[in-house]
């Protein structure tokens, strides 16, 4: 049964050009949600648009709250940013699979563009969870950085946490796109956690068959509706010599790496 709630607007701010960040009130969502699942939002003046689903980017400190940062990709979103704080909205969640957390020594995480925010509430418990691993984090934008400065300040205290950026005009950090950037630094990963675009993640599945560890991958850019009834996420699963249809909203969105048959 879908248990949807109305939930109050704390704070809905642009953090850069295009993306903004959005606090909800919801105290549910906020203690039972796992790192990579998503919301979904119902805007109910706009009846003819469908629900937008967002990545949980993290849970506020008081556990009573969920952050969620987003791209302006549309109508939808574009309403949404217009939301104001103090205003009600119409939540559905947590959904989703979420991330599996594995006890590893050597771990990276890499986020591309809108893919990077799902990736906090993921950074902070590996890095506040994991006594003792060593941890990079590879965060690659196009250009305008945002929220590296917040994931520089989780790694703050822990010598084993590094956080790398690139970018794809050379503004800062590594010139060139996040893939290249962690190959350039000839290093041995015994699981990788990422999300991104789908050229992204098919380059990191590439390395992760290469570099010989374990790879979860977050699609959650293929959503559409967000609750299985479009059939607009399905990506094609190895099955055997075969494949099957899985949804990414409902059977993902985080897959294993080497099950996603990439050349469709
Ligand atoms: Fe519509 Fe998955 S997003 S079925």
């Amino acid at each position: 049964m879908k248990n949807y709630s109305l939930s109050e607007i704390l704070e809905n701010n642009r953090i850069s050009e295009n993306i903004f960040s959005i606090v909800i009130k919801n105290k549910m969502i906020a203690q039972s949600c796992k790192a990579g699942q998503f919301v979904e939002i119902y805007l109910d003046n706009y009846k003819n648009l469908l629900p937008r689903p967002f990545a949980i980017c993290d849970v506020g400190k008081d556990g009573d709250a969920v952050r969620l940062v987003y791209q302006l990709v549309g109508e939808g979103t574009e309403k949404i940013s217009q939301l104001k704080k103090g205003k009600l909205v119409r939540i559905l969640g947590p959904l989703g699979n979420g991330f599996e957390l594995k006890e590893k020594e050597n771990i990276a995480i890499i986020g591309g563009g809108i893919g990077i925010p799902p990736l906090m509430q993921l950074t902070k418990k590996l890095v506040y969870e994991s006594a003792g691993a060593n941890i990079d984090i590879f965060l690659g934008y196009r250009d305008e950085l945002f929220l590296n400065e917040e994931f520089k300040l989780i790694r703050s205290g822990f010598n084993d946490v590094r956080v790398h950026i690139s970018t794809d005009d050379g503004s800062a950090g590594y010139h060139g796109n996040v893939v290249s950037h962690i190959k350039s630094l000839n290093k041995k990963f015994d699981i990788i956690y990422a999300c991104g675009p789908r050229p992204m993640l098919k380059a990191v599945s590439d390395f992760a068959k290469e570099n010989g560890g374990e790879c979860q991958i977050s699609c959650e850019e293929r959503m559409a509706c967000g609750f299985g009834v479009c059939v607009g996420c399905v990506i094609k699963i190895k099955d055997g010599d075969s494949f099957v249809y899985k949804k990414v909203c409902k059977d993902g969105p985080v897959f294993e790496s080497k099950e996603v048959l990439w050349d469709e």
